[in-house]
């Protein structure tokens, strides 16, 4: 049987730990989560334990990052299971705040997310990506990682955190991990426990859609025409609302124009109660 993980709930009990690492010389890799971790989250721990000797994994649901009229209440949250994975994986320490412990009584500053966040999720959401900003500054304060290790899947939000670490100077690489996929092509998510077995069903014509229009526009389907195919394929796929389905420059997440440069093809879609995104290369 794996050795359980260390859990640290509070930021002195963190700094004792990583203070001793630091004086042995160690290299420390940060994975932010929200905890219901999937094979997705667990790959990126392989990854943080490929690039650092040590590998730190925070487990924090972070409510600055939802509206009021989101799912933060029924976010999924399984801590033994989590910590479960994460001893047999092998994470170095876990690092789980409370809610008061992040965010002491008085705490009034935050991060204004930069362009990046400008549309699209932020269009949408238009907390969120100030919510994920600041709380991400906080945790690469708390942890003082060397890298901090991100999945693709939330891109929008990868883009968001790169601009932040660049344009404020902070002292880490940001390291980003390809989307993990079911067999059928769906993105992992926490919120893929929310759907019922009708939406499961249905949920994989994303993954379809968004990879038909990359398809598409790499062979010089013009980009309004290759959208507005996967917009009605997603509408009789059984989808009842598209946020959106949008072709963008791969770095700064502006409309896609020119050549010669990367193009991502990013969507977000709602099956019932439950809002689904996804984006992949063109
Ligand atoms: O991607 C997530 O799970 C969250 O947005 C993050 C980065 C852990 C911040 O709360």
């Amino acid at each position: 049987m794996a050795e359980s993980v260390k859990i640290v709930r509070t930021v002195r009990d963190l700094r004792k730990v990583t203070a001793k690492w630091r004086k042995a010389g160690k290299t420390v890799a940060l994975v932010p989560t929200m905890g219901a971790l999937h094979a997705g989250h667990i790959s990126l721990v392989r990854l943080a334990k490929k690039k650092a000797d040590k590998a730190v994994v925070s487990i924090f649901v972070n409510p600055t990052q939802f509206a009021p009229h989101e799912d933060l209440a029924r976010y999924p949250r399984d801590e033994a299971g989590d910590l479960e994975k994460l001893a047999k994986v092998g994470a170095d320490l876990v690092w789980s705040p409370s809610v008061e412990e992040m965010y002491p009584e008085g705490t009034s500053t935050r991060i204004e997310a930069g362009s990046a966040a400008a549309d699209l999720e932020g269009a949408f959401r238009p907390h969120h990506f100030g919510g994920v900003a600041t709380v991400c500054c906080k945790l690469f304060n708390q942890v003082t990682p060397d890298f901090a290790i991100f999945g693709e899947k939330d891109y929008q939000q990868l883009a968001v955190l790169r601009q932040m670490v660049r344009d404020l100077d902070m002292p880490l690489k940001l390291v980003a991990a390809p989307i993990s996929r079911e067999k059928d092509g769906l993105a992992l998510s926490s919120r893929n426990a929310y759907l019922t077995e009708a939406e499961r069903a249905i949920a994989p014509a994303l993954y379809a859609a968004v990879s038909a229009v990359a398809r598409k526009v790499a062979s010089g389907t013009p980009i309004e025409a290759a959208t507005s195919e996967a917009r009605a394929e997603l509408t009789a796929a059984g989808f009842q609302k598209i946020d959106y389905i949008e072709v963008r420059d791969a770095e700064t997440l502006v409309m896609a124009a020119g050549s010669g440069k990367s193009f991502r093809v990013l969507a977000a879609v709602w099956l019932g109660k439950t809002r689904l995104i996804d984006n992949v290369a063109v």
